[in-house]
């Protein structure tokens, strides 16, 4: 297996069966400390850089917290209108990392244009951890949904999963490609162009993703309604319909929005009346009305564990790339 460290974490695509369960182990070893709320000193020479050119509660500050759960520290910046690269200047990425890599150890990034943390990749000589790019991927996220998927159902392979929300989505992308090192069938549910409403876009998953899937062996199907699909469900992970823009470092709500139509929409009464009683629902959050709070204290809801089980991630990850745990 090819070594952790000093490696960039950008997409999964390129990840092995094996380095996932390895990645997965590491989180298990460190587990106990995000448990017990102490913090060690594994990383406490180590410096982590946060540059995060969108929105986020959790990935940034899921990073920062892994990381002063490992000893280490933080600095960076998560609003880049407060940088160069958001002024008048707009500062290349190249510029920008050509300065960050000398303030840490390891950059995680967020950006609104696809690709941003694969060009920072390119010029740092520090690894670079992808923290969601445009409509491209979010690795981290999904590798805490397997491993609370692991954790929950005790294994990966052989359980069934839907998939329901926006597949532009980037977490639709690293899921997908994630899957196709697993014996996981998979079925998308999203809404066709001018479901939400007349103009709204088609959010089905894209055909350059589903070639790629059907090249990667992916077992997947598109289904229209999630009453078609839910009841042979062992995992249903569950994205907004009523979305941002993620291409823009910044999207205001504006005027009145749609509801999520049926189709796309978890309900407590339909969980109770099709769901498998062992399933599971996944949502990364932030929510919309897709998924109604009181969803939250039924049986099949694992969100809040996924929030815990972030934190456990991304400090596998960082001990991983800064070679503390190989
Ligand atoms: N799920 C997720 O990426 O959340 P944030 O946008 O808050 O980081």
């Amino acid at each position: 297996m090819r070594s952790f460290a000093g490696r960039d974490i950008l997409s999964l695509k390129d990840f092995e069966r094996n380095e996932f369960f390895h990645v997965f182990d590491v989180a298990a070893k460190l587990e106990p400390i995000a448990v017990q709320r102490r913090n060690s000193d594994l990383l406490k020479e180590k410096t982590l850089v946060t540059a995060f050119y969108q929105p986020s509660t959790r990935t940034r500050l899921a990073h920062e917290a892994a990381m002063l759960r490992l000893g280490g520290k933080v600095t960076g910046f998560a609003d880049a209108k407060m940088t160069r690269a958001g002024d008048f200047y707009q500062e290349s990425i190249k510029d920008t990392v050509k300065m960050l890599e000398f303030y840490g150890d390891v950059i995680v990034m967020r950006h609104f244009q696809q690709g941003a943390p694969h060009e920072a990749a390119k010029w740092a000589s520090i690894p670079v951890i992808n923290g969601g790019d445009g409509w491209g991927e979010h690795p981290t996220q999904i590798l805490t949904d397997l491993y609370t998927v692991l954790k929950e159902k005790g294994r990966i392979d052989g359980l069934k999963w839907v998939a329901v929300g926006d597949m532009r989505m980037r977490t639709m992308h690293s899921l997908g490609y994630a899957l196709t090192q697993f014996d996981c069938p998979i079925t998308f549910v999203a809404p066709p162009a001018d479901a939400l409403f007349p103009g709204s876009p088609d959010m089905r998953m894209p055909e350059s993703y589903k070639a790629d899937f059907r090249q990667y062996s992916l077992n997947f199907r598109e289904a229209e309604h999630i009453e078609q699909v839910i009841a042979d469900a062992d995992v249903i992970l569950v994205e907004p319909v009523v979305q941002p823009d993620y291409t823009k470092s910044r999207d205001e709500r504006k005027g009145e929005l749609p509801t999520t139509p049926d189709n796309y929409k978890i309900t407590r009464e339909l969980l109770e009346r099709k769901a498998k009683p062992d399933a599971i629902l996944l949502h990364s959050l932030p929510r919309m009305d897709e998924i109604p709070t009181d969803v939250d204290i039924t049986r099949w809801s694992r969100y809040w564990q996924e929030a815990f089980n972030g934190v456990v991630m991304r400090m596998a990850l960082l001990a991983l790339v800064l070679g503390a745990m190989e």
